[in-house]
């Protein structure tokens, strides 16, 4: 009898943590916090705009982790989230909005499509997190794309960008975060950066206790943007103000040189650099 694919026992061997997990619950679970950004986009809408917002677009949606969370939120709430990959729709489609109920799931519209080919239906919010807007590497696309996103976003809408930048961000480096909740640990990696034109690589591998590493999960091809550089094509492409949310910083418990984000953002103008910092972009149409 063949023992191909089996051990000595003559069962099959065990398969690995990495084997057995899937890729997109271990990013949704490293990577994203949407409640926290819902509840960003509540209290900046209101201090920016005086009213509650009820339409959300998702650009780069993935597996629309986001806008089920703000469909959940209220429920007279609607998004509309696009994605040019079927597959991580039809993952979003069975592993968030199915589970999250009728009422949730039909008040989210997915569409697979390139972001810049949607701009109906119009919305509040129309939001590109995870740095996905990155994969437009020049000033005409990134205003293209600005424009586009701009036709989509109701007169007195709000478009909100994240974006990352510190004194180590043009660094090659591996950064480790043991994931408290969850057995496994996130890896952010910077494989490559050209300082003549600002492309950045990077990988995101995920490793597990038993030794076993999902090499590789996701790859990025990105331009590293700075603000300045985003402040003046939003304003080229018809945005008429730009805001900039600094996160608050505190000194470590560990009184160690280094400070420490707190996740609560403000509007910002001047701040000092940081080794490694994530702030919003926010445009008024
Ligand atoms: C980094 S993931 C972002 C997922 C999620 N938005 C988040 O915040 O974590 C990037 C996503 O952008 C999608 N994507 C890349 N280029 C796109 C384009 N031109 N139009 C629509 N989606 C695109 C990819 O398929 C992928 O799902």
């Amino acid at each position: 009898m063949s023992l191909f694919g089996k051990n000595k026992t003559g069962k099959a061997p065990r398969p690995s943590m990495a084997e057995s997990s899937d890729k997109q619950v271990l990013y949704q679970q490293s990577v994203q916090m949407p409640e926290i950004e819902v509840e960003f986009f509540t209290t900046t809408f209101q201090e920016l705009r005086g009213k509650f917002p009820l339409v959300l677009k998702e650009d780069f949606c993935g597996t629309a982790l986001l806008s089920t969370a703000w469909c959940q939120s209220n429920p007279h709430r609607t998004a509309v989230a696009v994605d040019i990959c079927a597959d991580t729709l039809q993952w979003g489609r069975e592993h968030n909005l199915h589970p999250a109920g009728e009422d949730v799931a039909k008040r989210v519209q997915l569409i697979h499509a390139d972001v810049r080919a949607v701009t109906d239906p119009k919305v509040d919010i129309t939001c590109a997190f995870n740095f996905s807007y990155w994969v437009f590497k020049t000033r005409d696309a990134m205003r293209e794309y600005f424009k586009q996103a701009r036709a989509g976003i109701k007169p007195d809408g709000l478009f909100f960008l994240d974006i990352f930048g510190g004194t180590d961000c043009q660094d090659i480096l591996e950064e480790e975060t043991e994931m408290e909740d969850h057995d496994f640990t996130y890896v952010w990696e910077h494989a490559e950066f050209n300082p003549i034109n600002h492309d950045l690589l990077c990988h995101i591998h995920y490793e597990f206790p038993d030794g076993s590493r999902i090499e590789k999960a996701f790859t990025y091809d990105w331009r590293l943007w700075s603000i300045p550089e985003l402040h003046e094509l939003l304003l080229e492409a018809g945005f008429s103000k730009v805001h900039v949310y600094w996160e608050r910083f505190v000194e470590r418990e560990d009184d160690s040189e280094y400070l420490e984000g707190t996740g609560e953002f403000f509007k910002a103008s001047k701040e000092e650099n940081q080794e490694s910092w994530q702030a919003y972009v926010i445009a008024e149409v």
